[in-house]
């Protein structure tokens, strides 16, 4: 691919989105910074009050906001349930045995902001992470420690940030331990993908970045991302990442579970009239039994898929492929945009839902 033909291509990223991602790296320990500021607030309000790890740590946000809760135990060993509640409603069994923290990049987001309500009520929020908005003048009125992320961006593309955030607040609960290492072991995944890319294109010998590449191959075919334990929360961020950046339709299941049900339903795929794609990403130290699967899955839909391409993460930890293979789904969503000549960036019709909403 030529300089030119690259640089046309980039031309649409008018609000940097590959920056966004490239600037992932360093998201992760400003979060972290962010949380330990209010450390001895979270910790000696809520843990240390009561001494122990809580009965479940509770996570309500939506969309980028929401992701945080689905990778902090796919990274992190956690030593009480992460439970994420992407509604508008904290379920019934939360009592002050839990611990609620809620997370809206915007601070507007009415379903978070029910929630945090709910949670207030009874006595069981122990953080918000936010920029700001309604979310943290609710907070700051109820004496709840706040974590204040960087303005500016797409939330989805403060995920580093947010998890930074999240991961310290869970460690000062005590949900997770040694939430350094889990942090830096999460950059040096991240740092693994930011860097190849970086690395190549025209200024590098002309090369066009790997996930350029696969984004090509990708191009207007209809897409399912398979995960497998740490990687099923990660399938799920490729969804959403294709389904916001690029724009199109995408789909995400989990082994062994797929094999059950998705399985069979491959049987008449190209009924469907579409080109369908199969993104694999095999999860860190895959036992024999996941590989097993994902390989006899492979070939008994091989009539059925047009397309098969597999990730084997390379970090040599859970946390650090976690977001490696994450890394490589939001570069190859921001291609999938630019090839189709739009801008990744906008969400127009989120913010259109959330006005016609408003207006009811
Ligand atoms: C937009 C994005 C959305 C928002 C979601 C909730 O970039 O990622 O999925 O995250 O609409 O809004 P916030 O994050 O402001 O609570």
């Amino acid at each position: 691919m030529t300089t030119t033909s690259i640089d046309s291509l980039i031309a649409h990223d008018t609000s940097d989105m590959l920056g966004a991602v490239a600037s992932l790296p360093a998201q992760l320990p400003d979060g972290l910074a962010r949380a330990n500021l209010l450390r001895t607030q979270v910790a000696e309000r809520w843990a240390g009050d009561h001494g122990a790890t809580p009965r479940t740590l509770v996570v309500c946000g939506m969309g980028g906001s929401g992701v945080g809760a689905d990778l902090l135990p796919a990274a992190a060993d956690v030593l009480a349930p992460v439970v994420a509640v992407k509604g508008y409603d904290l379920p019934g069994w939360v009592t002050d045995e839990d611990r609620v923290v809620c997370v809206s990049y915007s601070g507007a987001t009415s379903e978070t902001l029910s929630c945090f309500d709910q949670a207030v009520e009874r006595s069981v929020v122990a953080a918000v992470i936010t920029t700001g908005g309604e979310l943290l003048a609710r907070a700051e009125a109820a004496g709840v420690p706040a974590v204040v992320l960087p303005s500016g961006m797409q939330p989805r593309a403060a995920v580093g940030v947010i998890f930074g955030a999240l991961a310290g607040v869970a460690d000062a609960l005590g949900v997770i331990e040694d939430v350094a290492t889990v942090v830096e072991e999460c950059v040096a995944g991240a740092t693994l993908v930011v860097d190849e890319h970086l690395g190549t294109g025209p200024e590098h010998g002309g090369e066009a970045p790997p996930a350029l590449d696969f984004a090509r191959r990708l191009h207007d075919h209809a897409i399912v991302v398979s995960g497998a334990s740490h990687t099923e929360a990660v399938a799920h961020r490729w969804k959403a990442q294709v389904n916001e950046n690029g724009k199109v339709p995408c789909f995400a299941s989990a082994y062994p579970e797929l094999c059950h049900n998705e399985l069979v339903g491959w049987e008449f795929a190209g009924a469907t009239g579409a080109r369908w794609a199969l993104v694999e990403l095999l999860p860190f130290a895959a036992s024999e039994a996941i590989r097993a699967r994902f390989d006899i899955v492979r070939s008994l839909i091989a009539d059925s898929i047009d397309l098969d391409l597999r990730f084997e993460p390379r970090a040599s930890t859970r946390a650090g492929a976690t977001f490696e293979q994450l890394v490589w789904g939001d570069y190859v969503s921001i291609y999938l945009a630019l090839l189709r000549g739009i801008d990744p960036t906008p969400v127009e019709r989120i913010h259109a839902l959330k006005a016609q909403l408003a207006g009811r």
